[in-house]
């Protein structure tokens, strides 16, 4: 069975953690699609452009090539991986058949990698798609805003649209951008969303356990 996982870019700013991940993956049975996000060194370049007056376009280039920085992080630690990383769905699709193991990182301005994710668990038929996020679980609204918000274990799809509408802009509480989101319910794809900071989640979420959020159609 195939299974993709998408890595929230903060997890590539702690280096153990990026270890952990690597020897977690390495264990895992089956084909895996790993989707890697930027994180601070997509934040620190993005921000320079956005200085200096760069466009949305170059500064969505310089995410998009941080998380492929990280992405080939992450291949240079893992057993049978593609040893480049696809810039596109296509190239993403041309490495599957011959690998264990493919990481990418963005694919094109205007998304997230959250997309990617989506697009690729489409692309492979993954039933699942585990989000190691920057943080816990969904809640009903930012917990780090907010102290009355709400965890949430188990929701549907209509439900999670209405929280993301209601605190994913601007910049902060960015859990997946609704496009990822149209893409996952119109496959069932179910999404578990679970804390980014605990690699040992993915082994409990393949015993059946639900560490975090779980999201249905
Ligand atoms: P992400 O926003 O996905 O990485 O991509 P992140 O914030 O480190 O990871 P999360 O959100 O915590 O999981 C970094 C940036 O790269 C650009 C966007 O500007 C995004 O904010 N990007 C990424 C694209 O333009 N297209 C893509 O396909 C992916
Ligand atoms: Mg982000």
């Amino acid at each position: 069975m195939a299974l993709v996982i998408k890595l929230s870019g903060r997890i590539f700013d702690d280096e153990e953690l990026v270890l952990r991940y690597a020897s977690v993956i390495n264990k895992l049975p089956g084909k895996i699609g790993v989707v890697a996000g930027g994180g601070e060194l997509a934040r620190r370049y993005i921000a320079v452009a956005r200085r200096g007056g760069a466009s949305n376009t170059f500064q969505d280039l310089l995410g998009i090539y941080a998380s492929r920085l990280n992405a080939l992080l992450l291949i240079s630690l893992l057993r049978d991986a593609y040893p480049r990383v696809p810039a596109t769905l296509e190239e993403f699709l041309a490495a599957w058949g011959g690998h264990k193991v493919v990481v990418a990182g963005g694919f094109q301005p205007g998304q997230s990698t959250a997309t990617v994710a989506a697009l690729v668990a489409e692309a492979v038929g993954s039933p699942v798609l585990l989000n190691a996020a920057n943080i816990d679980a969904v809640y009903s609204d930012d917990p780090r805003r907010n102290p009355n918000a709400r965890r949430i274990p188990e929701m549907r799809y209509d439900e999670f649209e209405k929280i993301l509408h209601s605190s994913a802009l601007p910049g902060g509480y960015e859990l997946m951008d609704v496009w990822s989101l149209s893409i996952l319910r119109r496959n069932c794809i179910t999404t578990y969303v679970f804390d980014g900071r605990r690699p040992d989640h993915i082994e409990a979420i393949a015993r059946g356990e639900n560490p975090g959020s779980r999201i249905t159609c």
